[in-house]
């Protein structure tokens, strides 16, 4: 909770726009007939959660359009500046003037019991961003590094009893960011989504982002309903499983930090990042039921897929020996500009191992 509001906080004020409400839907869900719109509160200047530009509609649109969509209605966004934080959604969401919220904690106390809650949806945090060459697993690490942290932040105080780790304060994310792009730190553990986003869209993923895990370091986010909208949240925790499948492509998207969380222990065992393959038969399995969950949106269930530029059938008989190489390649940097997403950050070294294995498993000949 207290991320969430510090979040909220860290951002640039421009309350002039506050409660300004969408003149028209930017998403359609096709034929929704009568069915009123699904109106969702966002905060128009938020990304990589939400923001009014069509072009980049944030994370948050994008869910909540799969749910109208799935609901057969038409998403309709009303706009409201989110680092108002409770006094935000009293006014809003409260008061009836939209639906839902996305993002809110997952805590039963944030709001009392005039909000409800859906089950949490996804998990974020602070992360750790370093040069994509230098792996840290643990704080010796970062020993003689100049590592940037928010104020106030549980980085900070992390940090705070290392003398051998140089820390260099910033108000933001974003100035974070800027501080490791103009050379003035090395490392840094910021909040999470801000950090992976700036890295995406305006850094070239020049930096490895890895959620942290540990005391403060991360917490779970769900759906908030009025609690007069009881009908409105099972209705939503209906088809809430088919829209969470789709979510890790649509996080991507936005370069969002993924991959099992690290702990930045002072000590202690180093987790293997390779991965044992002694029995191939679940690894093939396992890597099918996330290339089904992940990537059969664009390549086809179990990567059956008639276009033939997609089809993953047909690696080893374009690519031969180099096949594994430009699987790696594609899948840890993407083709951007082509549609294919970038998928370092989403899934770890291990997944990809075990998705490379399920495509090995049903390559065919032409
Ligand atoms: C949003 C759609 C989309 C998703 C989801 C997606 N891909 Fe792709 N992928 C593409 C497109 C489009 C291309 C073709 C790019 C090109 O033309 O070079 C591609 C190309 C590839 C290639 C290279 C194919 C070749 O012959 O050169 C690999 C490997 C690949 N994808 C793996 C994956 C894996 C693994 C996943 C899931 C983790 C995934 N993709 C998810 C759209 C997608």
């Amino acid at each position: 909770m207290s991320g969430f509001l510090a979040q909220a906080r860290g951002r640039a004020a421009n309350a002039a726009r506050f409660l300004l409400l969408a003149a028209s839907a930017v998403c359609t869900a096709g034929a929704a007939g009568a069915a009123a719109p699904l109106r969702l509160c966002a905060d128009p200047a938020n990304l990589p959660f939400s923001s009014e530009q069509s072009g980049t509609p944030g994370l948050y649109l994008e869910i909540g359009q799969r749910i109208a969509q799935a609901l057969g209605r038409e998403l309709q966004p009303v706009w409201s500046l989110s680092y108002w934080g409770k006094r935000n959604l009293r006014t809003t969401l409260l008061a009836g003037q939209c639906d839902l919220a996305i993002g809110l904690p997952a805590d039963a106390g944030f709001m009392g019991p005039r909000l409800v809650l859906s089950k949490p949806i996804l998990e974020m945090g602070y992360a750790l961003v370093t040069p994509n060459d230098h792996a840290v697993l643990r704080l010796d690490d970062l020993k003689g590094m100049r590592v940037a942290v928010q104020f106030a932040s549980p980085p900070q105080s992390l940090l705070a009893t290392r003398g051998d780790i140089t820390t260099v304060t910033v108000m933001s994310a974003e100035e974070g960011m800027q501080r490791l792009a103009s050379g003035a730190a090395d490392a840094a553990i910021l909040w999470g989504p801000v950090a992976g986003y700036v890295n995406h869209a305006a850094q070239h993923d020049r930096w490895r982002v890895v959620p942290l895990d540990g005391p403060g370091m991360r917490w779970e986010a769900a759906i908030g309903f009025s609690r007069r909208e009881l009908a409105l949240r099972d209705a939503v925790a209906g088809v809430l499983d088919r829209v969470r499948a789709e979510m890790p492509a649509m996080a991507a998207r936005y370069g969002l930090p993924g991959g099992p969380p690290i702990t930045l222990a002072d000590a202690g065992p180093v987790p293997s990042l390779a991965l044992v393959a002694d029995d191939t038969a679940t690894e093939i399995k396992e890597g099918r039921e996330i290339f089904n969950g992940t990537c059969a949106h664009c390549h086809g269930p179990d990567a059956v897929q008639s276009e033939r530029r997609i089809n993953l059938r047909l690696l080893q008989h374009r690519y031969g020996d180099d096949m594994e190489q430009v699987f790696f390649t594609t899948v840890t940097h993407g083709r951007p500009a082509k549609g294919m997403p970038n998928w370092s950050g989403v899934f770890s070294h291990e997944d990809f191992i075990k998705i490379f294995a399920f495509l090995k498993s049903v390559q065919t000949g032409d």
